[in-house]
C-alpha cells in the first residue's frame, strides 16, 4: 500500500495490529481513540531513513497529538520535539525529550514561555516576527545566556491546501517576508543575546505536492545566501511540517519521493535539515472507535447517531475535512441480504455542524454497532473539548498483541475542577 498503516479487517473484525478493536471499546468504552505503536515508528522511520543523507532532526510537532506515551515511543526512537507554548514545553520535559532537540514556534510567544525555554536549554527558537526577536534578545540577555534563533521566513506561498491550514502567503499573520528577515539578519551582531542558527519556514499543513515546499525551500535559500554574504552563517533550514496523508482519494508523496524532490535543493545549500511532523506521523495511526446509539430515519437522510461528537473530532465541522467510517465488525448472518444504505453519521451534540460523516454508505446499521473514524491520530485527541459536558475519551496505544491505556476517560470531577462557586458575591 501506498501510504500503510496497521488497522485491517481480519475475519470480518477490525483490528488494530493483532488486537481486535472491538475488545478494546468493551474494555473501556466508547468513544475512545485507539493508536498503533508499528505504525507511528514506521512513519518516522520512514522520514529518518529518506533524509539520512542531511542527517535530519525530525522534530514531531506536539500539536498534532501530546499524549505523552505517544511522544516518549517517539522520543525514545530519536525524534525531536516541536512545541509551541510553555505547556507543550512541559510536556516535551516530561517525557525525557533532550533539551537538543525541542524547537519552539508560536506567533506569540510570552516572555515566561522564552525564559522558561531558556533555562531548559532548548535548541532553537522559531521567530516569528521583529518584536518577539527583541523580546527572546532581551530574556537572553537578563539570563546571561543566548538565544538560538531561526527566523521563520514567510515565503508567500500557496501551498494549495485548506483555506484555514494554509500559513505561508503575505496575508497570514506567520513568518516574516524575506526582505524584513535580512534586515534583521543584518542587525545580528547588534543582539548580543541572540545567535542565528537558521531558517524556518512551514507553509501550510495536508500538502499533498511537492511544488508548494520546492516554491518555499526556493525562497528561503535566498536568504540563506544573502545572509552568508552578510556574514551571518546560518547552519539549518527548517522546513517545518505539513507533509499530507489519505483522508478519501489524496495521492501523497511518500517519504522517498518528499526527500527526492527536495534534496537536491538542499544539498548545494551545506544545511542542517529540521522537519516538524506533526499530521504525517501521527494520523493514520489512530481511529476514533464510537458507538452507535439511535438509527433515526428522517423524511430526506438516515442518521446514524454515534456517541462521539464535535468535541471529541472536531475536524469534520470545522474544516469539513472527510474521514472514512468503517464498521468495526462486518459479520452480518449470510441468510439475510443486507443491501448498505446512507447515512449521515452525526454526534449527539447540539450543532448542526455535529456531523461526523455525510452521505456514507454503511451497514445496514443498528445500535450498539461499532464505527470506527480513520484517520483521527492527528489534531483528533488534541483538539477536543468539553462542549456539552462531554468528558474526554480515553486514548488506547496497542503494539502487536499487547495493548495499554495511555489516557483515562475523563470523569465528571474533571468537568467541574475548575470552577469556583464564590458564595459571598453569590448571596
Ligand atoms: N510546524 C509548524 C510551525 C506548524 O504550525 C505545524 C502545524 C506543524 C509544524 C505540523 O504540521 P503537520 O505536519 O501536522 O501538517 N488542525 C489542523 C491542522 C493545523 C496545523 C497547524 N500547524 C487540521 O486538523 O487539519
Amino acid at each position: 500500500m501506498h501510504y500503510p498503516h496497521d488497522f485491517q479487517m481480519v475475519g470480518g473484525e477490525l483490528h488494530c495490529e493483532r488486537v481486535a478493536v472491538r475488545r478494546i471499546a468493551q474494555t473501556v468504552g466508547t468513544p475512545v481513540y485507539v493508536y498503533s505503536f508499528r505504525t507511528l515508528v514506521n512513519h518516522l522511520r520512514g522520514l529518518q531513513q529518506a533524509f539520512r543523507s542531511l542527517r535530519p532532526l525530525i522534530c514531531f510537532s506536539v500539536k498534532a497529538n501530546g499524549n505523552l506515551a505517544i511522544l516518549r515511543l517517539l522520543v525514545q526512537r530519536g525524534a525531536g520535539l516541536d512545541i509551541v507554548s510553555g505547556g507543550e514545553l512541559y510536556k516535551a520535559l516530561r517525557v525525557g525529550c533532550p533539551p537538543s532537540r525541542i524547537v519552539f514556534a508560536s506567533v506569540g510567544k510570552q516572555d515566561k514561555e522564552i525564559r522558561e525555554a531558556l533555562r531548559a536549554g532548548i535548541f532553537c527558537f522559531n521567530v516569528e516576527s521583529a518584536p518577539e526577536l527583541e523580546a527572546i534578545d532581551r530574556c537572553a540577555r537578563r539570563l546571561r545566556t543566548t538565544a538560538r534563533v531561526a527566523l521563520r521566513i514567510n515565503p508567500d506561498v500557496d501551498a494549495n491546501t485548506h483555506r484555514h491550514i494554509t500559513t505561508g502567503i503575505a496575508e497570514s499573520k506567520f513568518g516574516i517576508d524575506p526582505a524584513t528577515a535580512l534586515a534583521l539578519l543584518r542587525r545580528a551582531a547588534a543582539l548580543r543575546g541572540v545567535r542565528f542558527l537558521g531558517v524556518h519556514v512551514h507553509i501550510g499543513s495536508q500538502i499533498t505536492q511537492a511544488r508548494p515546499f520546492l516554491h518555499a525551500i526556493r525562497r528561503t535559500a535566498e536568504v540563506v545566501i544573502r545572509a552568508r554574504r552578510l556574514g551571518v552563517g546560518l547552519e539549518w533550514l527548517n522546513l517545518g511540517g505539513g507533509l499530507g496523508i489519505i483522508y478519501k482519494d489524496e495521492q501523497p508523496q511518500t517519504p522517498q519521493a518528499f526527500a527526492s524532490a527536495v534534496l537536491p535543493l538542499l544539498q548545494p545549500l551545506r544545511v542542517r535539515l529540521i522537519l516538524e511532523p506533526g499530521r504525517f506521523i501521527v494520523g493514520n495511526a489512530g481511529v476514533l472507535v464510537t458507538r452507535v446509539l439511535y438509527v433515526k430515519p428522517a423524511p430526506r437522510r438516515r442518521f446514524a447517531v454515534v456517541d462521539a461528537g464535535m468535541n471529541d473530532l472536531i475536524r469534520p465541522a470545522l474544516y469539513g475535512a472527510y474521514h472514512e467510517v468503517v464498521p468495526v465488525r462486518q459479520d452480518r448472518p449470510p441468510s439475510t441480504v443486507h443491501r448498505p444504505q446512507r447515512y449521515d453519521v452525526v454526534g449527539p451534540i447540539c450543532e448542526s455542524a455535529d456531523v461526523l460523516a455525510r452521505d456514507r454508505r454503511l451497514g445496514p446499521l443498528h445500535p450498539r454497532d461499532l464505527l470506527a473514524v480513520l484517520g483521527a491520530g492527528a489534531y483528533g485527541s488534541t483538539m477536543a473539548s468539553n462542549y456539552n459536558g462531554r468528558l474526554r475519551p480515553a486514548e488506547v496505544l496497542v503494539r502487536g498483541r499487547r495493548w495499554a491505556l495511555i489516557r483515562r476517560r475523563e470523569t465528571r470531577r474533571d468537568l467541574i475542577r475548575h470552577d469556583v462557586i464564590p458564595r459571598a458575591l453569590l448571596k
